[in-house]
């Protein structure tokens, strides 16, 4: 497992590197903690070897020349601070999908901040209040940014961790890489966004096909899976074990085993799970992806070495993790909202407000947009809230799924549980950033609006978002 800290910088060599006074400007009260953690993170085009030595490099963009990038690892409490440096040639954010950061630190451009530009730093620092698995994305341009290879993983260690033999991430990744290795640069097209997004055909585990991953007999496993594609949905099931779910986007849940055997993961969603290796030394087993009907394929295999089990009996320590910090939505007591996404393909959708004007779907999809939320198609991030909040309330946001296909719906700074599904309520009520909703369906969540600020709301199908799905909660 990948623990080191990349690119260890001092404040001085930091601001040596960035020319000094721009950087003081940009954070003029830069704490200096010697108890902080620092990282760098460089965005810039690259190379990887995505399809194995033995094909031609890819060309990508990444940070540190990694995809994914460095892993960042914190523990519950820690202040952080990440300096970005863009060498890309085009404008870049970091959003830090599922942490509940302040507003500034957000990484929504325009929104929250003005974006990165080529050549520039800017230095993103807060609090991690809640452990749990979490990844950090580019939030500008994202369905090429994203889909290009920028993208880590963030972990928040626990204060209480649980007796696991290895803690291990696996960053799952989806492609559209053409016959000889490269990326299709089709990004954005209309076809992928009012359909299913940009699902592609190759994928990556940890930023390569995995064809084998080695376990050992006995031993318990952490994993920790984070979907960072921008439109292929997972569902995993792992031949011949019994993983047992702890956690979900981040965030501690009943331990329970996953529905049908199978984790079910939207882009931008996590699932940590528990895996005792009850297989025999030598033994190989198949992850398989069923998600799409027809076509399954074989992730990778579990391949057991041959050295004698490291336990006979299973560990029989607690899985439940202690609780993160979300106050407790009173539900009785909450203010409802229906919110209704509508648009794409078979969608009969027909009008939509865009740009501040009414306009069929047709005009709609001349100019790229496909999706509305509560009748209006988001242009850009600037846009009037469609919900303003108090502050310190709990909302119960009923949502309707209007739409002939899936969609994984994320709110920024915020965890919600997810309290009902098609009128029933849910039996694990789990928080999530990310709620999966299928075609049609409602779904119930319910959370306090306690992090003031302009929040995103948006499909995280990243060519849904940018054809439209998207729109701005406040919590004044
Ligand atoms: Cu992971 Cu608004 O994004
Ligand atoms: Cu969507």
């Amino acid at each position: 497992m990948q623990r080191s800290r990349f690119f260890l910088v001092s404040r001085r060599s930091l601001l040596a590197a960035s020319g000094g006074g721009a950087l003081g400007a940009l954070f003029p009260a830069w704490p200096g903690r010697g108890d902080a953690a620092n990282y760098h993170l460089v965005a810039d085009s690259g190379r990887a070897h995505l399809v194995g030595t033995t094909y031609p490099e890819t060309a990508v963009w990444s940070y540190n020349g990694a995809v994914p990038g460095p892993e960042i690892r914190l523990r519950q409490g820690e202040h952080v601070e990440i300096a970005v440096e863009n060498r890309l040639d085009e404008e870049t954010t970091i959003h830090w999908h599922g942490l509940r950061v302040p507003n500034p630190m957000d990484g929504v451009p325009h929104l929250t901040q003005q974006p990165i530009s080529p050549g520039e730093t800017f230095v993103y620092a807060f609090d991690v209040p809640d452990a749990g698995t979490y990844w950090y994305h580019p939030h500008q341009r994202s369905y090429e940014q994203v889909g290009r290879g920028l993208y880590g993983p963030l972990i928040v260690e626990e204060r209480e961790p649980i007796q696991v033999d290895r803690d291990v991430t696996w960053v799952l990744d989806d492609w559209r890489l053409l016959p000889d290795g490269q990326i299709s640069d089709d990004f954005g097209n209309f076809m992928d966004s009012s359909h299913n997004g940009r699902v592609g055909n190759t994928v990556t585990v940890n930023g390569r096909i995995l064809e084998t991953f080695p376990v050992r007999a006995g031993e318990r496993v952490r994993l920790r899976l984070i979907n960072a594609a921008n439109a292929r949905i997972f569902g995993l099931e792992f031949q011949g074990h019994r993983p047992t779910i702890i956690a979900l986007d981040g965030q501690p849940v009943e331990p329970h085993a996953p529905t049908g055997g199978r984790v079910v993961l939207g882009p931008a969603m996590r699932a940590d799970l528990i895996i005792d290796m009850s297989g025999e030394p030598g033994a190989r087993f198949t992850v398989a992806d069923r998600f799409y009907r027809d076509l399954e394929y074989r992730l990778l295999e579990l391949v057991y070495g041959d050295e004698p089990p490291l336990r006979m009996h299973p560990l029989d320590g607690p899985v439940r993790l202690a609780a993160n910090t979300m106050p407790e939505p009173d539900i009785s007591a909450a203010e409802r909202h229906e919110v209704s996404f509508g648009g794409g393909m078979m969608g009969g959708m027909m009008m939509a407000m865009m740009g501040g004007r009414r306009t069929d779907m047709r005009a709609m999809m001349q100019s790229g947009m496909a999706w509305a939320i509560n009748g209006v198609a988001a242009t850009g991030h600037i846009m009037e809230p469609f919900l303003t909040l108090q502050r310190g309330r709990s909302y119960v946001l009923a949502m309707h799924n209007d739409t002939a296909w899936h969609h994984p719906m994320h709110l920024h700074g915020h965890a919600f549980r997810v309290t009902a599904r098609e009128g029933q309520p849910t039996r694990h009520r789990e928080w999530q950033d990310t709620v999966l909703m299928t075609p049609r369906e409602r779904v119930e969540v319910a959370f306090v609006a306690d992090n003031p600020g302009d929040w995103m709301f948006h499909c995280h199908i990243l060519e849904h978002q940018a054809a439209g799905m998207m729109g701005v909660i406040r919590v004044a």
